[in-house]
């Protein structure tokens, strides 16, 4: 699970140190503690009230704002034997890449809920840079579709190739992991349109096989 840093963290630590400046200074032990806790309560009122007025306030967000680009270089930490990166470096890169995307559309904690089918057709290899792209494609209520572009390229040669793609769900949750509406999205230029609409299917067919396995789960277990 990823959560934003930043923002709340550093808010509520600003509204600690007035507040307890405003505050008469506490005579006891107790009444020291009882302070702190308010002054807690208060501040996780306001950080509350603060994000939902941001997500009333700016109605849809456009795509480029979710844009995010990261690169690594391979190192042997990273691969097999035989110097081929292993799969599941690639994939968490993946899930970290496309939870910015997730976050900086939400700008709340967002949880990784699926992940489409992965393919690796070509070997990425140790000494090459991954270089991954993603972007926010479709918007649900609670939940976004993240795409992110996998491609690596040869340091020495400077030849990049496309390795993969991958598409991503994730959903904005409040403090106790349930999910929360984010704003809609605001596609504009051709090329995100037709991302959004793909997505779109994506999406209604991802329910779909969630609809069917449920059903599944419940006859196996004689529910149904
Ligand atoms: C994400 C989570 C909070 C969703 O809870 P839930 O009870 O399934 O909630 P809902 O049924 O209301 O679904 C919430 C959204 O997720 C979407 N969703 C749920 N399961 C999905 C799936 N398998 N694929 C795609 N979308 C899915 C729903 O369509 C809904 O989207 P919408 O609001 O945009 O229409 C819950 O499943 C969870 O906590 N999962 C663990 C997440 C985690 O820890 N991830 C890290 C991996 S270890």
């Amino acid at each position: 699970m990823s959560r934003p840093k930043s923002a709340g963290k550093s808010s509520s630590k600003s509204s600690n140190a007035s507040s307890s400046a405003d505050q008469p200074a506490a005579s006891s032990k107790t009444e020291r503690g009882n302070a702190d806790l308010n002054a807690k309560e208060r501040n996780a009122d306001l950080n509350a009230k603060e994000r939902k007025a941001e997500v009333r306030g700016n109605g849809p967000r456009p795509v480029r704002e979710t844009q995010h680009e990261t690169a690594q270089l391979m190192m042997p930490q990273h691969a097999n034997v035989l110097g081929h990166v292993f799969g599941g470096v690639v994939l968490s890169m993946m899930d970290t890449t496309a939870a910015v995307s997730a976050i900086r559309h939400a700008r709340l904690a967002c949880v990784t809920v699926s992940v489409d089918r992965v393919d690796f057709r070509e070997p990425i290899h140790v000494g090459d840079l991954v270089i991954m792209k993603s972007s926010v494609n479709f918007v649900g209520r609670t939940s976004m579709e993240i795409g992110v572009r996998v491609e690596t390229e040869n340091l020495l040669t400077g030849f990049r190739r496309h390795t993969n793609s991958c598409y991503l769900t994730f959903v904005a949750v409040d403090r106790n992991g349930r999910p929360v509406p984010v704003p809609r999205l605001k596609p504009e230029t051709p090329e995100e349109l037709r991302r959004y609409e793909a997505a779109k299917q994506r999406r209604e067919r991802r329910l779909q096989e969630r609809t069917e396995e449920g059903r599944g789960r419940k006859f196996e277990s004689g529910i149904e």
